[in-house]
């Protein structure tokens, strides 16, 4: 089977991409990261891609006049890189619906919660002013409506009675670097198809 190119934006730590880098690095795991780029210079997501031996980027929108130009330059060193996927792991600017359209079901995210519930900022404390007993994240497709879109891959996990912000982001965290590498794999086995905006996933 042919190999997937990925490429990851991040904007910070990067520890959704280092779960995406360990995977990739398995023999038998059909994509591979083909850059890493990040609107942030100097973040830890860049030296983690680097020790990968990654090829990384930096496209900074502060460098940009507007939003436009901002996602023409990054689109441009998405088709240099050769992605077929887009992952976006911690990438912290909105999206046009220019470029969503762009990338339409070759674009996808990690949202740490099960949306439809808590998008946006602050997840956790959203589900934790909320009451929910059982949180988790989100693996889907990108639309041009924040934090929405066809979903790939949830997996939920438990919220404790006296959990802080900080130790539900921290199981939730664990889930997302389970989850994330096989959604991936799933679209590299040519799996996941997306019928009325809702995503099925066929047999092995
Ligand atoms: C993760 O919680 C992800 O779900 C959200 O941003 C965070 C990024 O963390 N979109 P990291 O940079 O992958 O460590």
């Amino acid at each position: 089977m042919a190999v997937l190119k990925l490429a990851v934006l991040i904007s910070g730590r990067g520890s959704n991409l280092q779960a995406l880098i360990d995977a990739t690095a398995k023999p038998d795991y059909p994509a591979k990261i083909v850059a890493v780029i990040s609107n942030v210079p100097d973040v830890a997501g860049l030296d983690r891609a680097k020790t990968a031996g990654i090829p990384t980027q930096v496209v900074n929108h502060r460098d940009f006049k507007s939003r436009e130009e901002f996602e023409k330059a990054l689109d441009a060193k998405l088709v240099e890189a050769g992605a077929q996927l887009v992952c976006l792991a911690g990438f912290m600017r909105l999206l046009t619906p220019w470029f969503v359209d762009r990338w339409t079901d070759r674009l996808i995210n990690i949202h740490p919660s099960l949306l439809p519930a808590f998008p946006g900022l602050d997840t956790h404390k959203q589900a934790l002013d909320y009451g929910v007993k059982l949180a988790g994240c989100t693996v889907h497709f990108v639309r041009a409506k924040m934090d929405h879109g066809p979903i790939i891959l949830q997996a939920a996990v438990p919220v404790l009675s006296y959990d802080s912000e900080s130790d539900l982001a921290a199981r939730v965290l664990a889930a997302e670097h389970e989850i994330y590498p096989v959604a991936v794999r799933l679209i590299a086995e040519n799996r996941v198809n997306v019928i009325n905006e809702k995503v099925l996933v066929t047999e092995a």
